[in-house]
């Protein structure tokens, strides 16, 4: 059963880590014989990031995010941090970036899906057309994606009592 109401704010927690650790994994292996830069939209306290950083030692990963909120060891250097609001950010780096993504994680949400809605389909309109063929869009957002296909995520292992959190992959 996927992640409901009834769960207190710790197991939500627990199930969003657990649930953005598989599928950043099954990514990994999705892309695995794909090249290109990782993005990471949403750099935060620098989790993901680091998580990121751990299965692609040997790829760029360009992180975007209003400003820096993570700790040094948890976020890229300078120079592969894009800051700003995505609506600019996203449509200004690609010269910088300079390869088509071969994984864009967009980690975008807030309390609100509604107010989220919008931010998160204009990520998916930016990121479909410039992924790698055969590149992944992972996030926790719908993104709508036209030109990708949407896969099912629950084909992940999460540990053992783990609801699934919402969450969304794409194939271009
Ligand atoms: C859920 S947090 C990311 C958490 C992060 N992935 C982690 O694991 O620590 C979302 C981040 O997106 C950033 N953000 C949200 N909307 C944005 C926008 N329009 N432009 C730039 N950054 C934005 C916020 O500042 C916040 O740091």
């Amino acid at each position: 059963m996927p992640v409901g109401a009834n769960e207190s704010q710790l197991e939500r927690m627990i199930a969003r880590l657990a649930t953005q650790r598989a599928l950043l994994d099954r990514a990994a292996e999705f892309i695995a014989g794909i090249d290109g830069p990782i993005l990471e939209i949403g750099l935060g306290k620098g989790r993901t990031y680091s998580h990121l950083r751990r299965l692609f030692s040997d790829r760029e990963i360009w992180a975007f995010d209003y400003e820096i909120h993570a700790p040094a060891h948890s976020r890229p250097g300078p120079d592969r941090i894009l800051l700003g609001d995505f609506r600019e950010s996203l449509l200004n780096g690609w010269t910088e970036i300079g390869a088509p993504p071969a994984l864009a994680h967009a980690d975008i949400g807030t309390e609100s899906r509604r107010a989220d809605a919008a931010l998160a389909q204009f990520v998916g309109s930016v990121i479909a057309p410039r992924l790698a063929p055969g590149g992944i869009l992972l996030g926790d957002r719908d993104m709508g994606c036209a030109g990708l296909t949407r896969l099912e995520t629950p084909a992940v292992p999460l540990p053992e009592g783990i609801a699934p959190w919402p969450y969304y992959l794409y194939r271009r």
